[in-house]
Formats: C-alpha cells, structure tokens, sequence
C-alpha cells in the first residue's frame, strides 16, 4: 500500500535483513528496520525489552506495519537462560500487540514450526488449527508468544502470527543459519563428523518469506486469518542437504557418517522428527513462489556467496 510505514524488528538478524531490504526495495514504503546490539548503522537501536522506549519510539513513528522478527531463536541459549528468553519471546510480542491496538498498527508476529513436537505431523502436514506441543524451550516460548499475540487480537489488536520453518539464505556468516552453517561442515574435510539423516527439514528462503510480506501488507487485513503458514516444500535431512552442498561445491563427503536412526543421549528428545507445516490455507491468499533449494544455492554460491 502507497504510503505504508514499516518497521521491522530484528533487521540485522538473518530474516529481518531480507524483510527489511524487500521492503525497500519495494520502493513504496517509508521502512525503519530496528537493532538492539549491532553495530549495523542504518538501522535505530531499540531495546525490544524497554517497555517504555518501544511505546515512544512506536508512537513517534506511527507504524502502518510492524514485522515483529527480532527474538531469541537458538534453542541452546533460550535453554540457558530461560528468563531473558521468556522476556524477549513472550513478553514482548505480547506488549507489541497490546501497542498494535493502541497505537493503531498491524502486526506480523514471527513464530516456528518448532511450536510442534513433529512426532507424527498429518498428511499434508500441520495446520494453523493443528495442536501445539513444543519439546523445548525455545518452541514453548515462541509458542507462549503466540497466545499473547492472538489474545491481544480477540481484544481488537489487528495482529497476525506466522509460522516458519527452519531458515536459509544471505547471511553475513554461516554460523548464523542452521542450513548455511553445514556448507563450513562440507568443506572442513579434515573433520570427521556424524550427520543427521533421520529428522525431516523443510528448509526455506528468508528472501522468499520477506517477498511473501511484502505482498501480505498489500491485502486487506480483515482478509487475514489468526495464523498463517509460510514453508517450502521440498523435504530434506541435513546429510542430504550436505550433499547437494558437495555436489555444488564439486567435494566428497566421506568425512561425514549418515545417522539415519533416531537420536539418542541428552537433548536428543528435544528436536523434533518433522514439523512440516501445511500452507494450504495460504495459498488461499497468495501464492507461496518458493525457490528450488538447489537452484538457489547453485546461484548463491556461483555468484561468491559464501
Ligand atoms: N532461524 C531459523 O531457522 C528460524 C526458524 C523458524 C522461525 N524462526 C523465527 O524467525 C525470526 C527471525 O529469526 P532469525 O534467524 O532471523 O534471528 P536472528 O538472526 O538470530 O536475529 C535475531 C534478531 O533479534 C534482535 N534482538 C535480540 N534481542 C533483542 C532485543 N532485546 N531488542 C531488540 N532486538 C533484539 C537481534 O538484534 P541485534 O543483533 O541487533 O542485537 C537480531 O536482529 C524469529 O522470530 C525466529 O524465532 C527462525
């Protein structure tokens, strides 16, 4: 929509970069996109957790949107340090929607699959209404985050939660993606390694979910459901995702043993087997257009990514 202010949260994070450059690149929005700790300097700095200082920086902005991406997604540290993690994936989202029906703007709330447990997902996978049953902290608070957020909405908070799967795509270093970071496994060949050949990943592009959100803000938002769906379907575990890597990067990997039996040891309970997610009730509303996995890396990595 011409004229559109949007604010994206967490845009020097891996999804929050490719939302907030989409957005720009769009040329039609006004975008701010916000950081907490990066140095990044074309974006505000923002303490999510600052009650008081989100509540004056969102109104002096006057948000149309607010893609709310920013959040503590990797399962290890939300373990260690449950508190922050409670704050920043359940608390916040919760005080940004309560702003949304306040301030008057509207709200994208970015969850995960990892809100199911993945032990036995339907045919056609899990649907919007499907029952929640995270195995970790990470997933239940993302999942706590959604109740705050869809709570607020049955008050008035025009305010929308989208569930992703695991995410790919340009990032600053592999280490920040749990798909990018398996190309650094491929290619340390002196390392011998095991690697999961058991759980399921539907492994998806930040650069398609941010052209999704670009297009979910041109649609009216009475159109929009509570929860939305957005996940490639191409299906792989991460030893086949490694091999497509050493394929692309003309390596071996006889460096890597395929574990193709379920996990066990501590922790081993926690990641789910297959939580892929069913985007039918999206597609009712826009076409998903993902990239081919390969296609894209094949690209990616031509074209000097890293
Ligand atoms: N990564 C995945 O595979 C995956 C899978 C499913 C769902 N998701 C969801 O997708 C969203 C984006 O994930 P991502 O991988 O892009 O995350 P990410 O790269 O780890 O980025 C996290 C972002 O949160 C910001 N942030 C952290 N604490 C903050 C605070 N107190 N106040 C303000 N901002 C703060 C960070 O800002 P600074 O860096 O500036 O501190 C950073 O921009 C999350 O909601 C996540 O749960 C991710």
């Amino acid at each position: 929509m011409s004229g559109s202010k949007i604010v994206v949260t967490g845009a020097s994070g891996v999804l929050g970069t490719a939302v907030h450059n989409a957005f720009e690149k769009a040329l039609r929005y006004e975008v701010v996109g916000l950081k907490n700790k990066s140095t990044a300097s074309h974006l505000v700095q923002l303490d999510l957790t600052d009650k008081e200082a989100t509540k004056q920086k969102l109104e002096e902005i006057k948000p149309t949107w607010v893609i709310h991406c920013a959040a503590e997604r990797r399962p290890d540290v939300a373990e260690k340090d449950q508190a922050g993690t409670q704050l920043l994936n359940v608390e916040v989202p919760g005080y940004l929607a309560e702003l949304a029906r306040a301030i008057n703007f509207k709200l994208v709330y970015i969850s995960t699959d990892y809100v199911f447990d993945g032990r036995s997902p339907p045919p056609g996978g899990y649907t919007p209404e499907s029952p929640t049953n995270p195995l970790q902290i990470y997933g239940q608070t993302k999942r706590d985050g959604e109740t705050a957020v869809l709570q607020a909405r049955k008050q008035g908070a025009k305010a929308v939660v989208l569930r992703v799967p695991v995410l790919y795509g340009p990032a600053p270093n592999n280490a920040d993606s749990a798909v990018n970071i398996l190309i650094d496994v491929v290619r340390d060949q002196s390392k011998e390694s095991n690697m999961d050949d058991y759980a399921i990943r539907y492994p998806t592009n930040v650069l398609d979910i941010a052209s999704f959100l670009v297009r979910l803000t041109d649609l009216s938002f009475d159109t929009l459901p509570p929860i939305l769906h957005y996940s490639a379907n191409e299906s792989f575990t991460k030893y086949q995702m490694c091999k497509i890597f050493a394929d692309i990067l003309g390596l071996g990997i006889n460096h890597m043993k395929p574990v193709s039996t379920p996990p066990t040891g501590a922790g081993a309970t926690s990641r789910p087997y297959n939580c892929h997610l069913s985007t039918a009730e999206t597609e009712k509303l826009l076409p998903l257009e993902c990239t081919g996995f390969r296609t894209w890396w094949e690209e990616y990595l031509q074209d000097g990514g890293k």
